[in-house]
C-alpha cells in the first residue's frame, strides 16, 4: 500500500494535537509538513505548540512552518480558548524543534506542484482557519492540480455553530479564506460540527488516552484534562467533542463515516458572516459533507493510534 502524502495545516490547539499526534504516529501517512496558522492562538504560540508537540513525539524529521498572521480581510478573531495560548511547560514539556524558515505558504505551493508534475497529488489536511490554503491557491492557482483533496473540519450545517449560534470557529475565524478554498475546484471533503458533535470523549476516555504509557498520550489527557469540553446542556450526556482528528481518523478508516456529495458556501459578510451552506441537490456537487460517525469506532481509532504512536518514541 503506498503511503497517503499529507500536509497538515492546524491552529494548536488542544484537538489539534490530538490530530498531529495521531498524523504523525499513523504509517499509512507519509507527513510531508506542518503547517501552522492563526486561529485558536496567535500564530506565535501554535507555532510554538506544534514545535512541543513534534519533539514530543519524537518526530523531528518533519518540518514545522509558519504560515498566516491573520485573516484575509476580517478583523482577527481567536478560539474561545484562546488564553490557552502556548501549553503549559507542565503539560506537554518544554523540549521543541525549530520552526522551518520557508513561509508555510510557500511550503504548500511547492509541494503542490512537485505533486503535479510527479502525477500523485497531495492531501491537505486543514484543521485550522484556511487562510494558508486560500493565500496557496490565490497566489498559485495551478496548485490546485497537485491537491487530491482539501479534507478540512469545519462549518455547521444542521447544528448550530460554537463560536457564535451560526457559524462554526474555523470558518468564521477566516470567512474569506474558506470562500476562495471552497471555490478552488480542488474535490473537498468537509467534517462540520454536525459530525465531529457526535462523538463525545468521556471522562473515562481521557483516562484511557492518558494511561497508554507515553508522553504524547499523558500530554493529550492532561490538555484535555485541563480544558474540558464537556457540556451537558448542549450534548445531553458527559463528554466533549475532539473535533480535528475525524480529518485524519478518515484518511486511515474512512469507514468509519458517512457523507452526502454537496456543493458549499459561505457568508463572507453581514451579521450572519462564517455561516455555511450546502446544497445537497446540485447536479454538480464538488464535496463530500460528513453526516455521520461510528462514535465507539472512532474513538477507539483515536485512543489506539495515540497509543500505538507512543510505543515506537518509548
Ligand atoms: C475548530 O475550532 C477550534 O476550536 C478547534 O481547534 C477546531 O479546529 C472546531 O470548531
Ligand atoms: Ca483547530
Amino acid at each position: 500500500m503506498s503511503r497517503q502524502r499529507v500536509i497538515l495545516d492546524t491552529d494548536p490547539g488542544v484537538d489539534d494535537a490530538a490530530a498531529i499526534f495521531m498524523a504523525l504516529g499513523a504509517p499509512e501517512i507519509d507527513l510531508l509538513g506542518i503547517t501552522v496558522v492563526a486561529g485558536n492562538v496567535p500564530l506565535g504560540a501554535g507555532l510554538e505548540n506544534a514545535c512541543r508537540l513534534v519533539a514530543l513525539a519524537g518526530r523531528r524529521d518533519v518540518p514545522v512552518l509558519a504560515g498566516v498572521e491573520r485573516p484575509l480581510l476580517r478583523d482577527q478573531v481567536y478560539g474561545r480558548y484562546a488564553a490557552i495560548g502556548a501549553f503549559s511547560e507542565r503539560l506537554v514539556g518544554a523540549d521543541s524543534v525549530t520552526p522551518a524558515s520557508e513561509h508555510a505558504v510557500s511550503f504548500i505551493v511547492r509541494q503542490a506542484r512537485a505533486a503535479a508534475r510527479a502525477g500523485r497529488p497531495l492531501t491537505l489536511c486543514a484543521i485550522g482557519p484556511l487562510s494558508n490554503i486560500a493565500m496557496a491557491l490565490r497566489l498559485h492557482p495551478e496548485v490546485a492540480e497537485g491537491i487530491a483533496r482539501v479534507v478540512c473540519m469545519g462549518g455547521a450545517f444542521t447544528a448550530l455553530g460554537h463560536r457564535t449560534p451560526w457559524a462554526e470557529f474555523n470558518i468564521y475565524a477566516d470567512p474569506h479564506a474558506a470562500q476562495i478554498v471552497f471555490g478552488a475546484g480542488v474535490p473537498l471533503v468537509l467534517f462540520p460540527l454536525d459530525v465531529t458533535m457526535q462523538a463525545l470523549f468521556t471522562p473515562a476516555d481521557v483516562v484511557r488516552i492518558g494511561a497508554t504509557g507515553g508522553a504524547p498520550g499523558r500530554a493529550l489527557a492532561a490538555l484535555m484534562d485541563e480544558h474540558d469540553r464537556s457540556d451537558m446542556a448542549r450534548y445531553g450526556r458527559p463528554g466533549g467533542p475532539l473535533h480535528d482528528p475525524m480529518t485524519i481518523a478518515w484518511l486511515l478508516e474512512p469507514g468509519l463515516f458517512a457523507g452526502r456529495p454537496a456543493t458549499v458556501g459561505v457568508q463572507v459578510g453581514g451579521a450572519t458572516s462564517g455561516h455555511t451552506f450546502a446544497d445537497f441537490n446540485d447536479d454538480s456537487p464538488r464535496a463530500t459533507v460528513m453526516t455521520d460517525v461510528d462514535e465507539p469506532g472512532y474513538i477507539a481509532l483515536v485512543t489506539d493510534r495515540i497509543a500505538a504512536l507512543e510505543e515506537e518514541t518509548q
